[in-house]
């Protein structure tokens, strides 16, 4: 985890991209193993492609620039870490990446830096002589080394795709191959193995060969040993360096602690400059991070208490993914988050998110999904706006925002659409539409009280006190990132929203603080018997759509509250959990 600022942003992508030229290296080299299959000849001819493609300035500086980059700045993300409590697939592919420079040092020293200094042919025909007659450990340590380099690579190509919309189609494909190309490379070798073993019967063979390919003897063995040995260590010594330093680090830093504080769990006490994500890990507190905390997600979220203002701001990273989920000021990402002064925060998504749930937060290319669409305007502010300088009415608009955002983040939803006085806000892109529902209702209060709350902050400022008017709506809708250039944003088009607007519409007519449709309710569990109705007329269509008119929202959403904490758990709107069970009996409101 990075919590990347600044100058740093540029640390993973640059990780990656050369982790993604050392997996095309594997790739074709695995390629070339397969060949054996047909015979260690054609092994061989598809030697001589491997090296026009890799053994030549441009090829020699890609792949040796990529290796020395991405071992070196994975050396630098483990000093940055704060904790070494992590997920264990991370834990998994951290342990793996680490075992491969040294393992590596035996094979680099034995083929190319062999091949530099004495002209020695790295022939498959030489190397699987070592590996399949005279050397088993050679073998055994090559083995270990293609596996390790090969799982640490798959591992962070799955991490890093899991989000895109395509990836679940395209898994059982990726896993297939990823799965089969080392297994018939693997057979491949083994082939071409028993080949050089027959061949070896011949007791002239093996001289014949080290000698043709100008195999290193005597003192040039011993200087390459050296070599070898010298970059084994090396590796080694310089891991146990960073993990010193970072005892060193720590060390100093435990001088200034700070404390962070759970709404739901106890006080960390973390030194200065860890995010709240490593001050939860280190404490052994459930928290969401279904990126790893590589700042992708978003689901590691929380709300921090207090003016915002006061926190260190987020860097270009974190801005760009609270700004895709509509986050309000006082929404931060765990993982980017170092606080520099003691803080009280509340966790917003449950720990158990799966990537899928992520996936359909981040659908970039659209996607049908049945959600609850929320609709809220502020009742006359027009005329309040007329009698304002423009100064002010930013300024009350934004402490508006910041009031209904908020409501809405806390009970899961997602505000994305700030319009005039009014807002849309979905529920049910990260959840099933029950739950979505209930989510809905429970902001729709929140934001009332808020808002009541502001205007009676603002008093005589505003001369008449605020009021707001929301229609809430649920069915199928295409989900999706829409808009031109920087101003993209994830939204929601279709009838539903449409009908929601109208539901909003109708408060005013009908005097009341929220119009619900019945399949609001319905989705929720909740009985709407004790609710006045109408029939709304819709557009193009000849049934009509019974709403249900309710003048008190937040007596509504105590009794969902009331009734949910009779059976606690992942599913409990007021927990501000966006994860939910469809499965809790039907609710009396
Ligand atoms: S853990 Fe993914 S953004 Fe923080």
């Amino acid at each position: 985890m990075s919590g990347d600022r600044g100058g740093k942003a540029w640390v993973r992508p640059v990780r990656l991209w050369c982790g993604l030229i050392l997996f095309g290296y594997l790739i074709t080299h695995f390629s070339n193993h397969t060949l054996g299959l047909i015979s260690l000849k054609t092994m061989e001819a598809g030697r001589i492609w491997f090296l026009a493609l890799w053994r030549n300035p441009i090829g020699e500086t890609a792949l040796f620039g990529a290796l020395l980059v991405h071992w070196w700045l994975g050396l630098w993300l483990i000093y940055r870490r704060r904790t070494l409590r992590m997920p264990a697939w991370e834990a998994v592919q951290i342990v793996f990446g680490v075992c491969v420079p040294p393992l590596l040092a035996y094979h680099l020293v034995g083929t190319r830096v062999a091949n530099a200094m004495y002209g020695t042919l790295d022939l498959y025909t030489r190397t699987l002589l070592g590996y399949f007659v005279t050397d088993y450990w050679g073998g055994a340590r090559q083995t270990a080394l293609f596996s390790l380099a090969w799982a640490h690579g798959c591992i962070g190509i799955h991490f890093w795709l899991r989000f895109r919309s395509w990836y679940p189609r395209a898994f059982p494909l990726l896993l297939t191959l990823f799965v089969l190309l080392p297994v018939v490379a693997a057979l491949g070798v083994s082939q071409a193995g028993r080949e050089v073993i027959a061949l070896a019967q011949d007791p002239g063979f093996a001289k014949r060969l080290l000698a043709e390919t100008r195999a290193p003897q005597g003192a040039q063995r011993a200087e390459l040993q050296q070599i070898r040995d010298a970059l084994f260590w090396g590796t080694w010594a310089l891991l146990a360096l960073t993990l010193a330093a970072r005892a060193v680090r720590d060390r100093l830093t435990r001088r200034s602690m700070i404390g962070i504080r759970h709404t739901d769990g106890p006080e960390v006490r973390v030194p200065l400059g860890w995010t709240v994500l490593e001050a939860s890990r280190s404490a052994g507190i459930p928290h969401a991070s279904v990126c790893g905390g590589r700042g992708r997600c978003s689901t590691c979220r929380i709300r921090v208490a207090g003016d915002p203002t006061l926190l260190p701001p987020a860097s270009p990273l974190e801005r760009r993914v609270l700004n895709r989920v509509g986050a309000p000021p006082n929404v931060r990402l765990a993982c980017q988050l170092r606080p520099d002064r003691d803080v009280l925060v509340t966790r917003l998504v449950a720990p158990s998110i799966s990537a899928h749930a992520v996936q359909a937060l981040s659908a970039r290319s659209g996607q049908e999904r049945e959600i609850a669409v929320l609709f809220a305007d502020l009742r006359g502010f027009t005329r309040i706006a007329e009698k304002k300088l423009p100064y002010d009415v930013v300024f009350i608009l934004n402490r508006y925002f910041e009031a209904v955002g908020s409501a809405v983040a806390e009970a899961g939803g997602l505000a994305n659409q700030y319009t005039g006085d009014g807002v849309m806000a979905l529920f049910g892109i990260e959840t099933e539409p029950g739950p979505a529902c209930r989510q809905a209702l429970m902001a729709a209060a929140a934001m009332i009280t808020r808002v009541e709350e502001l205007g009676r902050g603002l008093g005589q400022e505003l001369g008449s006190p605020l009021r707001i008017g929301i229609g809430i709506h649920a069915g199928p809708v295409v989900v999706g990132e829409m808009g031109y250039g920087e101003t993209r944003y994830l939204t929601a088009v279709g009838d539903t929203v449409n009908t929601a607007s109208r539901l909003e519409g109708l408060t005013k007519e009908h005097d009341c603080e929220l119009v619900v449709s019945e399949q609001v309710f319905a989705r929720a569990g909740l009985d709407s018997s004790g609710y006045p109705g109408a029939e709304l007329s819709l557009r193009n269509r000849e049934a009509t759509l019974r709403v249900l008119l309710v003048k008190d929202a937040r007596r509504l959403a105590e009794r969902i509250a009331a009734l949910s904490s009779r059976s606690p758990g992942p599913g409990d709107p007021s927990s501000g959990s966006i994860q939910a069970t469809e499965a809790s009996p039907p609710l009396r409101a």
